[in-house]
């Protein structure tokens, strides 16, 4: 599908998120087959005054670094930036948006793209002065990073705002995970395929649990995280992302509505949780000191830049159940961490045992079928099964049917930042999020902020560089069940 001719419009163009994902996509996406048109151009808008040979610099500087070299090459980097200006824009001031009016072009057909890669606090503002400059057309379309709030009265405050200057189907409210290809071979898997959608349901599915862990700490973004947390971070947006793309009823077709209303559905069906739920089923963790890979690395109380008392989680681990026909009575695990002792993201749908075993072998030694979506650090999808081993006698133990998605397609994969640029330019809103299922994600998520703010409860401590509290054991020990990397057998 060919890209219209743009005006992709950064706001925080000089920004972390920039540097590190949306120059280098814009890169990636300007030098694949097809490209962007010829005219196409990137207005990046900052506070600083800087001219265009700074910027580039600065580009040249923080972001070809996270081009893979072999993708790189002088031709394509300078083409690029030909197409790259720079405005000093104060977003707050509407005097000085006349600055970018002046750079973008007004003829009729070029889509207006504006990214807002900025804090939550200016989307309201920035959307008010692009429209009082006369810069928003019916071709403009608004990209919005997360944090989309941080409860749920700021989220419904910015759906309001924004939706004062953009409508519905022009605002792109973006989650990465679901650019990632792994998300997407599961919808494909689901509903390309035949084999397991009769099995997807309570009848057969015992349990499911997904795990976003991270080795990283915070880095240099502790002003941010430390008002954040791994809930507002992780959980309410790329955990229940990926359990409504795991939970959904098929949707009729892959139209942006017809999936997003499935996917709200599920947040909607989520069950609510109570004090007394909360305490069973929810566990805020945070790092103390301990060994990543070998390497000492501090507390989180002891970052850089850290509240030396703060309860901010760096891990939270949630039982979540969903009321449906098809899910009740199965328990959806979510868990994700920073300092952790790997770094993966996966979901793990287990299966229920076998009822009887026909072989000498206890049925206890039969580990239940499993199908493990891994998202990274590798691509792919593994089943495990119970297979006989080699030789005399009959002796069963787990194996994995498996396909690793780089090496069976021969592709190189799209990063998702690149993945989901595209889908702007395109103009396909399927992998983003509506307003009414952001505000179920908080609604779901506010009772435990809530219980969080009130209790003067610290959070409970791990490790770094472990696979969280002990308490998350617990949690999913409650159900008879074990963590993956719990469960696995020595082999
Ligand atoms: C971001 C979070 O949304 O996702 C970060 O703000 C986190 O804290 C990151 O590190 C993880 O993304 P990925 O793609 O590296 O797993």
């Amino acid at each position: 599908m060919a890209i219209n001719d743009f005006d992709f419009v950064l706001f925080g163009g000089g920004g972390d998120l920039a540097m590190r994902k949306l120059i280098p996509a814009l890169y990636m996406l300007a030098r694949s087959k097809g490209g962007f048109p010829p005219s196409a151009r990137i207005v990046s808008v900052g506070r600083h005054p800087f001219s265009k040979e700074e910027y580039i610099a600065m580009l040249d500087e923080q972001a070809k670094c996270h081009i893979a070299p072999e993708c790189l090459s002088k031709e394509a980097w300078s083409a690029f930036c030909d197409r790259i200006s720079y405005v000093s824009v104060d977003a707050t001031d509407p005097g000085t948006y006349a600055a970018l009016k002046e750079d973008m072009r007004s003829e009729p057909g070029i889509s207006r793209v504006y990214y807002l890669a900025t804090p939550p606090a200016l989307f309201s503002v920035i959307c008010q002065n692009l429209k009082q400059a006369g810069l928003v057309t019916p071709e403009s379309r608004v990209v919005l990073e997360k944090p989309l709030g941080r409860d749920l009265a700021s989220a419904r405050q910015i759906n309001a705002e924004v939706g004062k200057v953009f409508e519905e189907k022009q605002i792109f409210r973006i989650d990465h995970y679901l650019g990632k290809e792994a998300v997407q071979n599961l919808l494909a898997l689901r509903f390309g395929n035949i084999l397991f959608e009769p099995l997807w349901r309570r009848e057969w599915i015992s349990d499911v649990q997904i795990t976003i862990a991270e080795e990283l700490g915070v880095g240099n973004r502790m002003g941010y995280y430390e008002t954040s947390g791994a809930l507002r971070d992780m959980l309410q947006n790329h955990l229940l992302q990926l359990l409504c793309i795991v939970a959904m009823e098929p949707p009729v077709d892959s139209t942006p509505d017809a999936v997003r209303d499935e996917k709200l559905k599920v947040l909607r069906a989520l069950r609510r949780f109570t004090p007394n739920t909360l305490v069973q089923n929810v566990v805020r963790g945070q790092y103390r000191s301990g060994h990543v890979h070998g390497e000492p690395v501090p507390a989180y109380r002891r970052e850089p830049d850290a509240n030396p008392q703060s309860r901010t989680e760096t891990f939270v681990a949630v039982k979540a159940e969903i009321d449906t026909w098809r899910w009740s009575g199965v328990p959806f695990f979510l868990r994700t961490g920073k300092r952790m002792a790997d770094s993966l993201a996966e979901i793990v749908v287990r299966f229920k045992s076998i009822p009887h075993s026909i072989f000498a072998q206890p049925i206890s030694s039969f580990q239940p079928n499993s199908l493990v979506i891994r998202l990274q650090p590798d691509e792919g999808l593994s089943l495990s099964l119970m297979a006989k081993m080699p030789g005399d006698g009959m002796r069963l133990r787990p194996a994995d049917l498996g396909l690793d998605f780089r090496e069976t397609f021969k592709k190189p994969r799209m990063e998702a930042y690149e993945r989901l640029l595209m889908d702007v330019l395109r103009n396909q809103l399927t992998l983003f999020m509506r307003s009414d299922e952001l505000e179920a994600a908080w609604e779901w998520v506010e009772p435990i902020l809530e219980f969080w703010d009130q209790e003067d409860n610290e959070p409970v401590f791990y490790s770094a560089g472990s696979w969280g509290p002990g308490a998350a054991s617990a949690l999913i020990g409650r159900d008879g069940l074990q963590w993956r990397e719990e469960a696995l057998p020595e082999m």
